[in-house]
């Protein structure tokens, strides 16, 4: 039986092989971008160099090799729409010939903020362009509301590049997150870190008195998959309650649960809502909302003399642009229909991997939220995210991305997360059911 370095090795030669013209591309790009790619985290895709984009529309891109895949990656949950949907394209279309950014409000600032409250239950609503940006400002108003120095996040989280975020616990001491980059601070001096599901470490983090936030998703994404358990969510509304700090619930990659996302879902409570990537179907476009009673402690508190350099907004923040396009994208792409297609859709992807596992008897699971699904290469659900990032193997995990991406499918290049988007098909899903059979056929040596 060929080892896994072996398949890798044959699957690599593959891939250079059928793809001459991104090759190329790869290689001329070397000399004018750094590192050969526009964004570093584009070095992280198997195969040696980055497919080169042809066009996209729907679940479907075009390489510049003419090879067709599906697109269960979607831009990392940014085009969860599916690329270039025609009402999200229309309302680029007609607000880019009246105007692109001004520093003044429009119209749609109120539709697209009411909405987002009929959505997610908080009613005081800011934008920005990113996810990132969207927590970065949370989290500086919620330490001027509370006066507390400190943030507490769930180990393994991600929110974005958020300094304050990228710390880890190792045997229950706060460090720098491995693979960090000129972390300005020690981030234990910023940052309380528990592991999710850990009521009893919640408890004692927040008795210190010194938080002023508690950032989470609500079940986490990246790290795989983690889901609070029964009563969790519970204990940190409660906690959080109890020792004074604010909430906020990142509704990034979890609006895959539906309309108003997770929250919405399970009737969450939180202070501070966020979201980016996809409500704007891909166009730079996050919002942050408070609850009522957050906007009405934040009132007056920011002087207008300093409203413009206080460390929050930005110069192309809530642009009319953005805010036609999240009008047009919530309004006609994000809907409660889009939701009742997809989600079944990522069920038949789940059971189709579940029966790969199954055949091959491998030691491996796979979990789904709403219309996002994921395996490990763990027998059991990781109950928090340190047990999570145990089951990671990079080696494994860049094989069966690379032999999927030679069979027309494009996994996202972190962990083993598939999206689905309203244009994703049964058929789709269908494609991969047969190449992830494959792939671990190989793997266990049936093949
Ligand atoms: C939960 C969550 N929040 C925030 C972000 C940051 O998004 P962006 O990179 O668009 O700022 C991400 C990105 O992956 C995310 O997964």
């Amino acid at each position: 039986m060929a080892t896994l370095g072996e398949l890798h090795a044959r699957e690599e030669a593959r891939f250079v092989d059928t793809h001459p013209r991104s090759r190329e591309l790869a290689e001329r790009a070397r000399a004018s971008l750094f590192e050969g790619v526009p964004m570093h985290w584009m070095r992280k895709w198997p195969g040696g160099f980055p497919v080169f984009v042809r066009d996209a529309k729907g679940a479907r891109f075009v390489d510049v090799d003419g090879i067709d895949y599906v697109d269960f990656c979607l831009g990392d949950t940014g085009a969860m729409t599916g690329h270039a949907p025609d009402p999200t394209l229309r309302a680029i279309r007609e607000q880019a010939a009246k105007g692109i950014t001004l520093m003044l409000p429009s119209e749609d600032a109120l539709w697209v903020s009411q909405e987002l409250t009929r959505r997610f239950g908080v009613s005081a609503w800011q934008f920005a362009l990113t996810a990132t940006d969207a927590n970065r400002f949370s989290i500086r108003l919620a330490r001027h509301l509370t006066g507390r120095p400190k943030v507490l996040v769930f180990n393994w989280c991600y929110h974005g590049t958020v300094d304050e975020t990228f710390a880890t616990l190792e045997d229950g001491v706060v460090g720098p997150r491995s693979g960090n980059l000129g972390p300005p601070v020690n981030p234990a001096e910023t940052t309380r870190v528990v592991e999710f599901n850990d009521v009893d470490g919640l408890e004692r983090e927040l008795a210190h008195g010194d938080v002023a936030v508690v950032l989470t998703e609500p079940a986490l994404t990246n790290v795989g998959m983690v889901f609070p358990e029964p009563g969790f969510q519970d204990a940190l509304r409660a906690l959080t309650r109890k020792h004074g700090a604010l909430l906020a619930i990142d509704e990034t990659h979890t609006i895959c649960c539906g309309p108003g996302g997770y929250t919405a879902a399970h009737g969450l409570e939180p202070d501070i809502v966020t979201i980016g990537k996809p409500i704007a179907g891909g166009i730079p476009a996050a919002a942050y909302g408070f609850s009522e009673e957050t906007a009405a402690r934040l009132a007056g508190k920011i002087e207008l003399e300093d409203v413009d350099v206080g460390g929050i907004g930005g110069t192309l923040a809530a642009n009319a642009l953005s805010l036609a396009v999240m009008r047009a994208t919530l309004a006609e792409v994000l809907t409660e229909e889009a939701f009742a297609r997809m989600i079944p859709i990522a069920e038949r992807w789940t059971a189709g991997v579940d029966a790969g596992i199954a055949r091959a008897g491998l030691p491996w699971h796979v979990s789904r939220l709403g219309c996002r699904a994921e395996y490990l290469f763990s027998p059991e659900r990781p109950r928090n995210g340190a047990e999570a990032h145990a089951a990671g193997d990079v080696a494994l995990e860049r094989y069966m991305h690379l032999f999927a991406l030679n069979r027309g499918i494009l996994l996202t290049p972190f962990h083993n997360m598939a999206l689905m988007s309203p244009a994703t098909t049964e058929a789709d899903v269908d494609r991969h059911t047969e190449v992830f059979r494959d792939a671990v056929l190989e793997l266990s040596g049936y093949n």
